[in-house]
């Protein structure tokens, strides 16, 4: 099978690795295939740590909505949202939230739309973080826009490249929520272990696909000035850590995580 973008909608694109699946990979799923495989195999190959930060990443995104609904937080909108994989945002936010998943990946949609079909107040759409208005207008049919929504962007912008302008896309979606609104990103760095993310980066980019690791100041530019939560933006295990965090290595877990406040 050839490149998908040669194909219409019924290709899954199953021929060449997706980040989605390499991810799942990585997490120990089964929603891969072998062009996703063995591009997790050369990552890991090559940075040893992606592992880990796959976990600690994941782990962060729990811990951020549990602190988002203890704020009283009660619809969220996970953009870039990965193969369901528990606990997700629904299971986490509790059964008076409203959560819509997004993901580019129709195969991801698929998986998600199939394990959800019965909940209520839950919804999978097919999506591109990169088209704020139509994302905000889909998902307009679940969540009321009115009142304060999180925007979940965990582990995506690094799929995002320079020229897509991933803080001017995120600025977007934050000018379009209600103040109260939250927003959490989490992207890979690049300067907490340089060597290893520019050997991870270079094998994406000899994969074709898009993974680009930033810098600190990169990432906070993601936030387009809003006001960050407590302890700001840091490594992943960093942010409000629980026990699991405990013993981390941080020169293994180079990606940085951050939620701020629309005020
Ligand atoms: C590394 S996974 C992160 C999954 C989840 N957010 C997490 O942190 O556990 C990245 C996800 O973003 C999706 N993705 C990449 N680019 C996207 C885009 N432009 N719009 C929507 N989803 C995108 C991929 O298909 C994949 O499911």
């Amino acid at each position: 099978m050839s490149d998908d973008s040669q194909h219409s909608a019924p290709d899954l694109g199953m021929g060449r690795p997706h980040p989605a699946r390499i991810y799942d990979y990585l997490l120990g799923g089964k929603d891969n295939f072998p062009p996703d495989r063995a591009a997790a195999e050369q990552g890991l190959a090559a940075a040893p740590d992606v592992r880990d930060i796959a976990l600690a990443n994941r782990r962060f995104l729990v811990r951020v909505v549990r602190h988002l609904a203890g704020l009283g937080v009660r619809q969220f909108l996970d953009v870039g949202t990965g193969f369901p994989t528990s606990p997700n945002v629904h299971e986490i936010a509790g059964e008076d939230s409203r959560v819509v998943y997004v993901d580019i990946d129709p195969v991801v949609v698929n998986h998600g739309r199939a394990l959800l079909a019965k909940r209520a107040g839950v919804r999978m759409l097919e999506g591109d973080l990169r088209e704020p208005e139509a994302v905000l207008a889909e998902a307009g049919e679940l969540l009321d826009l009115g009142e304060p929504v999180a925007l979940l962007v965990v582990s995506v912008t690094h799929n995002v490249t320079d020229a897509e302008d991933p803080a001017g896309i995120l600025a977007r979606y934050m000018k379009a929520l209600a103040p109260g609104s939250y927003l959490a990103v989490s992207q890979m760095a690049s300067d907490v272990s340089p060597e290893r993310s520019a050997a991870l980066a270079d094998v994406a980019a000899r994969q074709r696909t898009t993974l680009l690791p930033r810098t600190h100041a990169e990432v906070l530019s993601q936030f387009g000035g809003l006001e960050l939560l407590e302890p700001g933006l840091v490594q992943v295990p960093l942010w409000h850590p629980d026990e699991q965090e405990k013993g981390v290595d941080l020169s293994r877990v180079w990606t940085y995580g951050g939620v701020a406040l629309k005020a």
